[in-house]
């Protein structure tokens, strides 16, 4: 049956995609990708991460492809980017993309992001220095409540400790102070993607013709359609209370996502405000799980080379008394080898092995000449590009200050950008895909980048971090198909300075 459907989406990619004459069938595919459709599949499950980096590497120069768990991918090497990025979305579709990467028909996730993505960028971004301080506090309040406090070590599933407080923090600056630190926002906000990942999951292990069918046979698709009345049913009386408020040209103190929300929806052309909540259910889709598994990154790293501890520690100190005592976005900045540990441990362990997954809806030639058919999707191999000696030398090797070095010019730039501030974490570039590339590049990495920050800060100054006793060596990843994440069960030792 398999082996049919297989068959069948081989010839629909040939005859239904055919180009001025170019179909995907003309694009080479590497080594290890030859064989039956379900030699290809299996092949990827198992090696994923060497069938990319083979890829990169034969076809340095040009566009290949491979079979994924997602069906075919076109892949592009990174000189191809910028010019790729400036495509329409008619013609380059990020949304389209979207839409069959979370099974959209099924899941009814929406895809639409341009009032999220103007929010993050235009007042989440421009307002970070502002609102920070309430951050520091709620950090500070939220770490203490979830980290234990006594002075013994004491075995913490860090991943876990992580979830609910950048779930509080991020919900400080998405719906305020008060709101952020009730249950049920805490349980959706954390919830809600869980259950989208598990449904998108289940969806992806039927064959495409049965999905129709087999979406009445997977529980989370109907968690979904709850956790999206429940966020209508917790949303709907703050927003109702806040309008009142407005109308009677009563002062609005509330400085938060929401409130930017009200104030903007209309020239958004969203008037109906059950609309918004299930703006900020998104908003929890995007933010919560990734910032936690980058930041469980971090920390897995951290505790793995013990002797940089001391050095952020005092890096983190000074900061503070430069800026009279206070961790504000200046002190933050100044916190430089934190910022490279940070680019250094995502460069190791991006979450996924592709990135800039976007649908070609037109056939484009390059200008060298090169052609992409419609109807494909095209993607960069980003974890070959992050092992890639002639970008990162030493590549295998964690290295907390590459990206410090490269910033106060210690190091040779073997990529030569323009400013060595490309180095920061924050930085999107060809050779660093974290946050994707182009205009649908995340907007909310800078407030990722701060809260991370503020998080990192406070651990180190006020806890001793290590491993498990008897451990040396870094946790290991798992690794599914294409994707990297932290093992979540692990435990760090951690007790009050
Ligand atoms: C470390 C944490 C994060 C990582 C690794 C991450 C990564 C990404 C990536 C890879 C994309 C897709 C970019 C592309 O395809 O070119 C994206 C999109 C997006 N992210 Fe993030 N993100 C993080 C945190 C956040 C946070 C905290 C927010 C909100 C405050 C946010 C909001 C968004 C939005 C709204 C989009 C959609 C942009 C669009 O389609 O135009 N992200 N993110």
């Amino acid at each position: 049956m398999t082996a049919l459907l297989g068959i069948l989406g081989i010839l629909i990619a040939a005859f239904v995609s055919p180009c001025s004459g170019f179909n995907v069938s003309q694009i080479p595919r590497n080594k290890r990708q030859y064989g039956s459709y379900r030699k290809r599949l299996g092949a990827y499950l198992q090696h994923a991460e060497s069938i990319y980096r083979e890829g990169y590497h034969t076809f340095k120069g040009g566009i290949y492809r491979m079979t994924t768990t997602d069906g075919e991918r076109v892949m592009v090497p990174n000189k191809y980017l910028d010019e790729l990025k400036a495509q329409p979305e008619e013609k380059i579709s990020n949304k389209k993309a979207l839409v069959l990467a979370a099974e959209c028909r099924y899941t009814g996730i929406p895809v639409e992001t341009t009032f999220l993505n103007h929010l993050v960028r235009a007042d989440l971004t421009r307002n970070l220095a502002r609102i920070n301080p309430r951050l520091y506090d709620e950090v500070a309040r939220s770490v203490k409540t979830e980290l234990p406090q006594g002075k013994d070590w004491t075995p913490v599933v860090i991943n876990e400790r992580l979830l609910r407080i950048v779930a509080m923090v991020s919900g400080n600056a998405f719906l305020g102070p008060d709101l952020c630190r009730r249950e049920e926002y805490l349980h959706a906000s954390i919830r809600y993607a869980i259950d989208v990942f598990a449904a998108v999951r289940a969806l992806k292990r039927w064959p495409k013709i049965l999905r129709p069918v087999a979406q009445y046979l997977i529980p989370e698709l109907g968690r979904i359609t709850d956790h999206k009345k429940r966020a209508k049913a917790f949303f709907l009386p703050v927003i109702q209370e806040r309008r009142a408020r407005m109308k009677r040209g009563e002062e609005v103190h509330e400085d938060d996502m929401l409130q930017w929300m009200l104030l903007k929806s209309d020239s958004f052309n969203i008037h109906d405000d059950a609309e918004l909540a299930l703006q900020q259910l998104s908003l929890t889709l995007a933010s919560i799980h990734s910032t936690t598994v980058t930041a469980t990154q971090m920390i897995y790293d951290i505790v793995a080379r013990p002797d940089i501890i001391p050095v952020l520690r005092q890096e983190i100190q000074s900061a503070v008394q430069e800026q009279g005592g206070v961790m504000n976005t200046q002190a933050l900045f100044s916190m430089k080898v934190l910022d490279s540990v940070m680019r250094e441990s995502q460069r190791m362990n991006p979450l996924s092995m592709a990135r800039f997954s976007r649908y070609v809806e037109q056939p484009v030639t390059l200008t060298d000449g090169t052609r992409i058919p419609a109807n494909v999707i095209i993607e960069a191999p980003f974890f070959a590009i992050t092992r890639d000696p002639e970008l990162y030398p030493n590549p295998e090797q964690f290295d907390p200050y590459r990206f410090s070095r490269l910033r106060s010019g210690l190091s040779h730039d073997p990529i030569g950008y323009k400013s060595p501030e490309q180095y920061q974490f924050v930085a999107v570039a060809k050779e660093n895909l974290n946050f994707g590339f182009g205009r649908n590049a995340c907007p909310g990495r800078f407030f990722a980048a701060n809260e991370m920050k503020l998080i990192l800060a406070r651990l180190l100054l006020d806890y001793d971090i290590k491993m498990p006793e008897g451990r040396t060596e870094r946790f290991e990843n798992i690794v599914i198909a294409g994707g990297i994440v932290p093992d979540t069960k692990k435990e760090i030792l951690i007790r009050r300075v």
